[in-house]
């Protein structure tokens, strides 16, 4: 069928990439961990800021909570009770802006993501200079993501990590050492049965793309 075998890889890694969705309702059903363990090593090898980290060996940590843990719980929380402090704070400044409305709906309802999916993934990328460790995060996240999609395994981003690296009580439960590390976060877990992404509207070639 194929000519070569790297038309086999660019034909599997092109249905993997019009596969990847972002997964919002998922099956209580856990994924084996020798699974999540293949998604987090595809994670471990992407790019990393290597200028930012130089002569540093612990540079990229994963941290996976499974929603049965005690950890689930008091990760849930104490981000609910941050966000509620951030609302808190930023409505004094700019009033029930969206994004204040957003962070008390957190506040009130918890994070889409912990609680709801098997496992919450949070990872930390050590901060350095060029300042680039949220970059090397989404290249980790997006990795993953690729390979929990060709598992068969729904990925949600929840962004909410990104606010709590400074926060000592959250970095302490997640064994990093305050500040260091920027952080990002994800939901792993089978897509609820018959879950249906929304349409969404991607940018398209003719319209996005100029060759000069
Ligand atoms: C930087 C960034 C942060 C995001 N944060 C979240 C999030 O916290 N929760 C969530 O459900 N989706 C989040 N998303 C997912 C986007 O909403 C989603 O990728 C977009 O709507 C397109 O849908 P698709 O992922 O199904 O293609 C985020 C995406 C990006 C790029």
């Amino acid at each position: 069928m194929f000519d070569n075998i790297n038309e086999q890889h660019s034909k599997a890694l092109d249905d993997i990439v019009k596969a990847r969705r972002t997964v919002r309702a998922f099956s209580p059903d856990a994924p084996r961990k020798e699974d999540i363990k293949s998604v987090i090593q595809a994670g471990l090898i992407a790019p990393f800021g290597a200028l930012a980290v130089a002569g540093k060996s612990d540079f990229r940590k994963v941290i996976v909570i499974p929603n049965s843990s005690t950890a689930n719980v008091t990760a849930a929380s104490i981000i609910q009770s941050r966000f509620r402090q951030f609302a808190d704070e930023l409505e004094k400044k700019i009033g029930l802006a969206p994004f204040v409305q957003n962070l008390r709906r957190v506040a009130q309802q918890g994070v889409p993501g912990i609680g709801n999916a098997p496992y919450y993934i949070v990872v930390g990328e050590r901060k350095g200079t060029p300042p680039v460790a949220a970059q090397s995060i989404s290249y980790c996240l997006h990795t993953m993501w690729l390979k929990a999609t060709s598992l068969g395994i729904g990925f949600q981003l929840v962004s909410a990590t990104i606010q709590m690296d400074s926060d000592p009580e959250f970095c302490k439960l997640l064994g990093l050492s305050c500040g260091d590390y920027a952080l990002d976060g994800c939901a792993l877990g089978y897509p609820a049965e018959n879950y249906e992404p929304p349409h969404v509207d991607y940018p398209v070639y003719d319209k996005s793309v100029a060759w000069l």
